[in-house]
């Protein structure tokens, strides 16, 4: 095994990635999120939907988000409707679908750093819709770009690298063993989109699948 370089983060092995993930959020007390796509995050919000939280003050956002209306079967926004924000009635919710490249990136930019991003990991390394390869991958200006590649459905809206970096907290929720190679290609500091993730502070909630050599936590 290579030896790991600085990991861009806090590592937190935990045995459910979904129940430290909502204990961190509830920690957090964010007053704004930016929700995230996929299996991980779907499970994360079944689970916060049914945790007592008052959402009356929370503003929720969107770091990535397929160009697809909001009924469609691979909307994120869709996805978190259903399982949570149709539940919680937040403060406002931002469709980034609905507001587009340059509105969405207006927004983000009118607003004050969010409290809480969620990221996923992807197996190839993405997290939100920056692929590897990808030249959203170079943006240092704008926050929100439209994306994709020839290997993931549906052209993409998605934050940028300096969109995340103004997050107060960024949690990377990585579960499953299909996601080992990922995790050691960021441990090892390989230039895969996800080891980019810089923020004021990053959390990686990881479960031993997917990080069998890393330490235990006692998060
Ligand atoms: C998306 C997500 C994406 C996701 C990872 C992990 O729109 O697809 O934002 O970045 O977080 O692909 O997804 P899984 O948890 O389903 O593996």
């Amino acid at each position: 095994m290579m030896s790991h370089v600085t990991f861009p983060g806090e590592l937190r092995v935990v045995d459910d990635v979904v129940q430290a993930f909502c204990d961190l959020f509830r920690s957090s007390g964010a007053r704004s999120v930016a929700l995230s796509g996929g299996g991980t995050a779907r499970d994360c919000y079944e689970e916060l939907a049914v945790r007592a939280r008052d959402w009356s003050a929370i503003s929720v956002f969107f770091g990535d988000e397929r160009m697809v209306p909001v009924e469609h079967p691979d909307s994120n926004e869709g996805m978190a409707r259903q399982v949570l924000l149709d539940h919680v009635h937040p403060a406002a919710i931002h469709s980034m679908v609905a507001a587009g490249t340059d509105g969405y990136d207006a927004i983000i930019r009118a607003e004050p750093p969010i409290d809480f991003i969620h990221l996923g990991l992807g197996p190839d390394g993405h997290t939100a819709s920056l692929f590897p390869g990808s030249p959203a991958l170079a943006e240092r200006e704008r926050f929100v770009v439209e994306t994709g590649d020839d290997l993931h459905p549906h052209r993409r809206l998605t934050f940028t690298v300096p969109a995340i970096e103004r997050g107060v907290l960024v949690v990377v929720t990585v579960a499953g063993a299909e996601k080992r190679e990922a995790l050691d290609r960021v441990q090892r500091g390989e230039d895969v989109p996800a080891t980019r993730i810089r923020a004021q502070r990053v959390i990686w909630l990881v479960d031993e699948a997917a990080a069998p050599d890393a330490p235990r936590s006692d998060a």
